[in-house]
């Protein structure tokens, strides 16, 4: 897919400031346990498109925040989703060999690590939306912002998700199930992610909070629709990841479900939804609709 030219500056530049801060933030893998650090810096520092930093960055944009202010979120909720990713790949989950290209974090290294490195990449996000600066925030804010984040990670967000997941495996789930299970395992950090970038205002119009949040609800899902599509019309060397795992692992998904063009019309109507709940946000908001274009039109 093409993509808009200044939105690709706007992507390039989200990317650039979030390996910047990761970079910092992760233990050098000089530092003991030299292993740990060197898993979690394996997981986290790799491929990765950073599509919940950069939701963090513009949401942020339309309420009007620095982006100096959105680094430590953006940070953040990618080390969560870095470790979440170590974590679904084990063994006892979605037992993967290929992550972002490369081998999965557990066959790099070895699953003690692995679940030690997802373990710490999740302590580390907290820890770091605890301690470091967040210029121009109260603490209350910055105390509502790691409570937002606790949540959507947790058993009522993305680990209650993974949980249904794991669950469903081998059964014929309804649509309002599969969806409550993808609302959950991957809307719930993405949504997040839209807060945190809106929270970061101190002060964003409570009106403008809630379509953001709408908008969040709908590519969250619709993300991983598409996530779900192209496991099975994908490519594994474009994807980084082995196509055809959810077929043969019988997951439930949306393509098994609906079809695959039925997934595509879900996908394209969750897109709309998006676009209608901020329509009238103006052109500050024209990055999130960039953005919820590239996570439907994707090929990776
Ligand atoms: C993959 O997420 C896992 C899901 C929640 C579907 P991404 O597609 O964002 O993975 P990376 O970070 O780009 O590798
Ligand atoms: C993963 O969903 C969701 C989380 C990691 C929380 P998938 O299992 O579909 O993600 P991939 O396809 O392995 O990236
Ligand atoms: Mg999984
Ligand atoms: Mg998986
Ligand atoms: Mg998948």
């Amino acid at each position: 897919m093409t993509l808009d030219p200044r939105f690709q500056v706007f992507l390039a530049d989200c990317r650039e400031r979030v390996a910047a801060c990761l970079e910092d933030t992760l233990p050098a893998e000089s530092i003991q346990p030299a292993r740990l650090h060197a898993a979690m810096r394996y997981a986290t520092l790799g491929e990765g498109k950073r599509i919940r930093p950069v939701l963090v960055y513009a949401a942020g944009r339309v309420c009007g925040t620095p982006k100096e202010r959105l680094d430590i979120p953006a940070c953040a909720v990618e080390l969560i989703h870095a470790y979440s990713l170590v974590h679904d790949d084990l063994p006892a989950m979605d037992d993967d060999e290929l992550r972002r290209g490369r081998p999965t974090c557990h066959k790099a290294f070895d699953e003690a690590t692995a679940i030690l490195a997802g373990d710490a990449l999740q302590t580390l996000a907290f820890r770091l939306m605890a301690h470091a600066p967040l210029p121009g925030l109260s603490a209350a804010t910055r105390l509502q912002m790691i409570d937002e984040l606790a949540l959507a990670a947790g058993c009522r967000g993305m680990a209650g998700g993974q949980a249904l997941d794991i669950d469903a495996v081998g059964r014929e789930l309804t649509i309002a199930e599969l969806e409550n299970m993808h609302i959950h395992k991957t809307g719930a950090l993405i949504r997040a992610s839209v807060r945190l970038g809106a929270l970061s205002a101190d002060a964003a119009p409570a009106q403008t909070v809630r379509q953001l949040d709408h908008y969040a609800k709908c590519i969250g899902l619709a993300f991983q629709v598409q996530d779900d599509i192209l496991d099975v019309a994908g490519e594994t060397s474009q994807l980084g990841k082995t196509r055809g795992k959810d077929a043969a692992d019988n997951k439930p998904t949306y393509p098994a479900l609906l079809g695959l063009n039925g997934a595509r019309d879900m996908a394209r109507q969750l897109f709309e939804e998006a676009l209608d709940s901020i329509g009238s946000l103006g052109e500050d908001a024209d990055t999130l609709r960039d953005l919820a274009r590239y996570i439907v039109g994707r090929s990776h």
